[in-house]
């Protein structure tokens, strides 16, 4: 792993603003940024926020949070290579992220997550064995008014049931589905 910086504090940062993709889950990275603030001690904590809210720490997340901490983009990518419990890219083709903050809870999200279960087979954390479907949960992601909410494929979707979750996560894996050879 690269040197670690020598500077702890980082005052002030750079972009003045939200996230330009508008994702509300930035704001939960915003929220662990400014309670720990910026300080680039937090990196640990601010990656467990990122990974909860995204499932996963793409690139864009790793930059993001550099870009917040001043920190070099090795370094973040680094830490977040050298622990087993941080995760670059989900295993399955698509993903899905189930809301268990409070608000979703108490509106049914343990069931969707039961009907992926009984649907597809996997657990919160799993990849179906042929490898198109991850399943991960998260604590809350920021629209708490839209419960129970998930997230598909980096998709924001609110008041779901089991039912229009499962439908979805159908069609989608159809439409993933290898076009059968000509001829
Ligand atoms: S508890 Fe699910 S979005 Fe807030």
């Amino acid at each position: 792993m690269a040197a670690r910086p020598t500077a702890k504090r980082s005052p002030r940062r750079d972009d003045g603003g939200e996230h330009p993709s508008g994702d509300p889950r930035f704001k939960l990275i915003d929220r662990t940024l400014k309670r720990f603030q910026y300080q680039q001690d937090a990196l640990i904590e601010v990656l467990h926020t990122a990974q909860e809210a995204f499932g996963f720490l793409e690139e864009d997340l790793l930059i993001y949070v550099a870009r917040q901490l001043k920190l070099p983009l090795s370094w973040v990518y680094g830490v977040a290579t050298f622990y087993h419990f941080f995760s670059l890219k989900p295993q399955g083709e698509h993903t899905c992220i189930v809301c268990m903050g409070t608000a979703c809870y108490v509106k049914r999200a343990a069931e969707i997550v039961a009907s992926l279960q009984a649907e597809f087979g996997v657990e919160p954390g799993q990849t179906t064995p042929d490898g198109k479907l991850s399943v991960a949960t998260a604590r809350c992601l920021g629209s708490c008014g839209l419960a129970p909410v998930i997230v598909v494929d980096g998709e924001v979707l609110g008041r779901e049931t089991p039912e229009t979750t499962l439908s979805r996560l159908k069609a989608l894996l159809d439409t993933s589905q290898p076009e059968p050879m000509a001829g």
